[in-house]
């Protein structure tokens, strides 16, 4: 192959993309949305069980596969292959990702363009400018070609520099700065009166409620989505690591800070839910259930911004730019995915691949917008309910059972010599190939019935 391919330059470099990657609209609006209208404590403790227990060893899958193969989701998978047949079903299995990413891409990149429109608001308000201020915040066509536009742009712009100087130097540096803006809201947003409660409703859950099926499938559904699987991303992230590093440690600690953010974020949205109740705004319809439910973010929190007085604009600002900045860390892991297929397997130079498959992805957007009832919950339904989880069950498949045992094992030891007294030695090979894969498809079955 012509091209030398990047690399992350260091074990932080990789975490804070892979979290990037993984930290995203799903952790700080899916999560505490998912939260509220699923009966609060409840599914905060399925879903922690279930990103632990699932998503974890999955996500464990992917990067080790990756890493195995040194290359993208289609190559990696073929590699591992012996025969014709596993040889075919690793390309469908890898371009099946592939084209999910794309898919996801293609929706996620509008409702990103969401939360800059929202960020912008306030500017135009302290500006003066209010008739730009209400444009901005109202669906329309033009606003939402504008912004989906503006911020796949973006998107392009990082992945056109590569891995280390686009991928790995941009989450390097919106990661932290994100997570100090969500732990500055926390803060100014316990200090108000009715937080308390929305705390109460946070962490004290209805046992009762927790082994409800629809709720198990949420939860999975979310796990999945946070942690980006199925989608070849993990897997092509996985393979810009370092023979040197140890995976199962820098697996936990990516899942780990996933699973704090999207902890983190719930502890902001949902006392914030109670304050704004407290301020008058309608939070539940009379049957408990949620007024505003999927645009909870846009309802409820510029109207507890609105009570702030002049601060609110700036906290306004500061929670959208965060909201923006996670979106972005993540929908650069999804361009990066096919990129690095046409790079790699059609010799493609880079930022031209970048550019032609970045503007088709933007290409399907405009058509999503253009079409936005129908189409905007369709294109979703059909990438992360459908094809993330078989996805993600398929790579288990091969890691469990396609895999030789003694690469697969040697993989892991790779970087990691004194791994064979741990548990996940123990348990890890088994549990992917049995568990993971039937505990996927009976939520997946459960999910379509
Ligand atoms: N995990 C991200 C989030 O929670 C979304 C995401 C990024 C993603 N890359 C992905 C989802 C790839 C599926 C596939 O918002």
């Amino acid at each position: 192959m012509a091209v030398s391919r990047g690399a992350f330059s260091s074990r932080i470099g990789f975490i804070m993309a892979a979290a990037g990657s993984a930290v995203g609209l799903g952790n700080i609006w899916g999560f505490p949305t998912q939260t509220a209208s699923n009966g609060g404590a409840a599914f905060v403790l399925v879903y922690l069980i279930l990103a632990f227990c699932l998503a974890y060893p999955a996500f464990m899958a992917e990067i080790l596969i990756g890493r195995y193969g040194q290359a993208n989701a289609v190559t990696s998978l073929q590699k591992m292959s012996r025969t014709l047949w596993q040889k075919r079903f690793g390309f469908v299995v890898g371009f099946g990702g592939i084209i999910c990413a794309a898919l996801i891409l293609s929706f996620y990149g509008i409702l990103a363009g969401w939360m800059m429109s929202f960020a912008v608001e306030p500017l135009a308000l302290m500006l003066g400018a209010n008739q730009a201020a209400d444009w901005v915040v109202n669906q329309s066509l033009e606003r939402n070609l504008l912004f989906t536009v503006l911020f796949m742009f973006l998107t392009i712009f990082i992945i056109r520099k590569g891995v280390e100087n686009g991928i790995e130097k941009w989450s390097k540096r919106l990661m932290p700065m994100m997570i100090g803006l969500l732990v500055l809201l926390i803060i100014y947003v316990f200090t108000l009166d009715g937080a308390s409660e929305g705390v109460e409703a946070y962490l004290n859950p209805d046992i009762s409620r927790v082994l409800d099926p629809n709720l198990l499938v949420s939860a999975l559904g979310q796990a999945f989505f946070s942690l980006s699987l199925g989608t070849s991303v993990m897997v092509i992230y996985g393979s810009y690591i370092s023979k040197k590093e140890n995976m199962v440690s820098i697996g936990a600690q990516v899942t780990l800070i996933d699973v704090s953010i999207a902890f983190l974020a719930g502890l902001l949205i949902i006392p914030a839910m109670y304050v704004a109740q407290a301020q008058g705004v309608a939070i539940f319809a009379a049957d408990g259930s949620l007024n505003s439910g999927p645009t909870l973010v846009f309802d409820v929190l510029p109207s507890l911004f609105d009570g702030m007085g002049g601060i609110g604009l700036f906290i306004g600002f500061a929670f959208f730019l965060l909201m923006t900045i996670a979106a972005l860390t993540s929908s650069i892991s999804m361009l990066e995915g096919p990129v690095s297929y046409a790079v790699e397997r059609h010799d493609i130079e880079r930022k031209k691949a970048t550019t032609m498959i970045g503007l088709a992805i933007l290409a399907l957007s405009v058509v999503i917008v253009a079409n936005i009832d129908f189409m905007l919950d369709l294109v979703a339904t059909i990438s992360t309910q459908y094809g993330q989880p078989i996805i993600a069950m398929l790579c288990c498949v091969f890691a469990g059972w396609i895999w030789y045992r003694n690469e697969l094992l040697a993989e892991i030891k790779q970087g990691n010599e004194a791994v064979e007294s741990s548990l996940f030695w123990k348990i890890w090979p088994w549990y992917i190939k049995f568990v993971c894969p039937v505990a996927i498809a009976t939520v997946f079955i459960h999910s379509i019935l």
